[in-house]
């Protein structure tokens, strides 16, 4: 037996993605609602506002919000014991700087994790998933401004408090160190409620307020890691990062350097999850720009007292880094510019690659570094699904690459021994696709009824790899 007997074996979603809803119960507009639909090399616009005629696919998404009760019960069918979704915060604070809570929000979520909890599905939660409130964008800034501590804080404690005995395993801000690819604009936007303009929209100018923004974001997680603890001593509160794992073009010294500069700039925002402050290499940075950042003492002390329990991390590719601009001696790696493509590896039919091995090796360079349990809360093809016409839906190219996924994770237990508590496969209910807004990229077991132009019937059903999942929970991913 490789994995642990209480191995928790889920899906993964956010709600922004599934629920739709997106004005209903006294709902507040998020940096999600005014993106419109994009595609492969169409970047989602970010409007101001929502603008009447614009197609914005997570104002209905999957309309989880109406249907959660029978998407549950097949849930449950797949044999899930967790369920990974945030708690969209525009539900329960619609602007973000109010006093008191949405009460109507509140019960939502109350009624989703008892209906959870009936199956023995438990729910796990990520309090920020690209769902910040517009109105802290437009009257704040988004993280530029230190205020947004305290509204987050607020949003965590009243969330934190009412489902205490309901929720065990927090996150606290999905992939927050994709900002650190402060050139694309959608990161930036998802993260921090960042859009840049005039003097701002430089290099110095963004990667400035990314890391000003990030800084908030620390001491927040920081101040709701110790705020958890308090309200329940069992909970397990972790961080989330995105985890492409880097490698380096070649052999080539300059090369090697670069590798290790890509991992110091992307995961330094574990590094002070976990160990409570910031690593020296930023530190320097920051020096060596005079960013001249808004960092108090205070902050410093509150990142020591708000260490993760663990490293959640979404794994979906490798990326290969090479200094073929000569950028010695910082090697200052710039993610739009130094990624190369890898001969070696075929690519989705959205240009990312498949990398099984990549997992193996991100699970085992965060557990050396960090020591502290691992838990995969995101990982999956996107890809195009079609509907036989008996409606049955075949799958084997999606099943194939979890299956290899699983197995390099097992590898990275049995072999490497690694703690890894858990796996949550992405998007197992077909929803909307974060980074292009389609519906056509489809990660799910479950098929939904719905295409990109916003059309269909919204019905759910069984691909193959619904069947394939369910063994392999079944087993405890002894067969897959
Ligand atoms: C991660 C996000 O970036 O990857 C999810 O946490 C997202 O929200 C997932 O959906 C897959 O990316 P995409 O762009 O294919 O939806």
């Amino acid at each position: 037996m490789s994995l642990r007997k209480d191995f928790l074996w889920g899906g993964a979603v956010a709600a922004h993605q599934l629920e739709g809803a997106w004005n209903v119960n006294g709902k507040g507009i998020s940096v999600s609602d005014v993106l419109t639909a994009g595609g492969v090399g169409v970047e989602r616009e970010i409007t101001n506002g929502v603008i009447p005629g614009k197609n914005y696919p997570n104002h209905e998404a999957i309309d989880f919000y109406h249907l959660y009760k029978e998407d549950i019960a097949l849930f449950h069918e797949l044999g899930l014991n967790c369920f990974r979704t945030s708690i969209a915060w525009t539900r329960i604070f619609p602007n973000g700087d109010e006093l008191e809570a949405n009460e109507a929000g509140l019960q939502f979520y109350d009624d989703l994790f008892d209906e959870c909890l009936k199956y023995g599905i438990e729910p796990v939660i990520t309090l920020s998933h690209f769902e910040i409130p517009y109105h802290l964008v437009t009257e704040y800034g988004g993280w530029r401004d230190r205020r947004l501590i305290d509204f987050f804080s607020r949003y965590a404690k009243a969330v934190m408090t009412r489902y205490k005995d309901k929720v065990k395993y927090w996150m606290t801000f999905n992939e927050i160190d994709n900002q650190s690819n402060y050139f694309r604009t959608y990161s930036t936007w998802v993260n921090s409620g960042l859009k840049f303009e005039g003097e701002e929209d430089t290099k110095l100018g963004r990667e400035r307020a990314s890391y000003q923004a990030s800084h908030y974001e620390l001491v927040a997680s920081a101040k709701v890691v110790e705020l958890g603890h308090q309200i329940n001593p069992d909970f397990k509160i972790g961080c989330m990062i995105s985890f492409p794992s880097l490698y380096s073009k070649s052999c080539k010294p300059e090369d090697m350097m670069m590798q290790m500069v890509a991992n110091q700039r992307r995961y330094w925002y574990s590094d002070v999850h976990v160990r409570g402050h910031y690593p020296n290499f930023i530190k320097k940075l920051f020096e060596r720009r005079n960013f001249n950042l808004d960092i108090t003492i205070e902050d410093l002390a509150q990142l020591e007292r708000g260490k993760v329990d663990y490293v959640g991390f979404s794994y979906y590719k490798s990326f290969v880094v090479a200094d073929e601009h000569g950028k010695s001696p910082e090697f200052d790696y710039v993610e739009t510019q130094d990624i190369v493509d890898n001969p070696y590896l075929d690519v989705s039919d959205w240009g990312w690659p498949v990398d099984p091995l990549g997992l193996r090796w991100a699970l085992n360079w965060l557990y050396e570094r960090y020591e502290i349990p691992l838990f995969i809360v995101e990982n999956g093809l996107g890809a195009e699904d079609k509907v036989e016409a008996d409606g049955t839906i075949h799958d084997p190219y999606r099943i194939d690459y979890l299956r290899k996924h699983i197995a390099a994770m097992k590898d990275a237990v049995d072999i490497d021994g690694v703690d890894v508590i858990g796996y949550t496969p992405w998007g197992f209910i077909d929803l909307v696709s974060a980074g292009t807004g389609e519906m056509k990229k489809r990660y799910g077991f479950i098929y939904v009824d719905k295409d990109n132009d916003g059309s269909g019937t919204l019905k759910r059903s069984k691909k193959d790899s619904f069947a394939w999942y369910h063994h392999v929970i079944d087993t405890n991913g002894e067969e897959i």
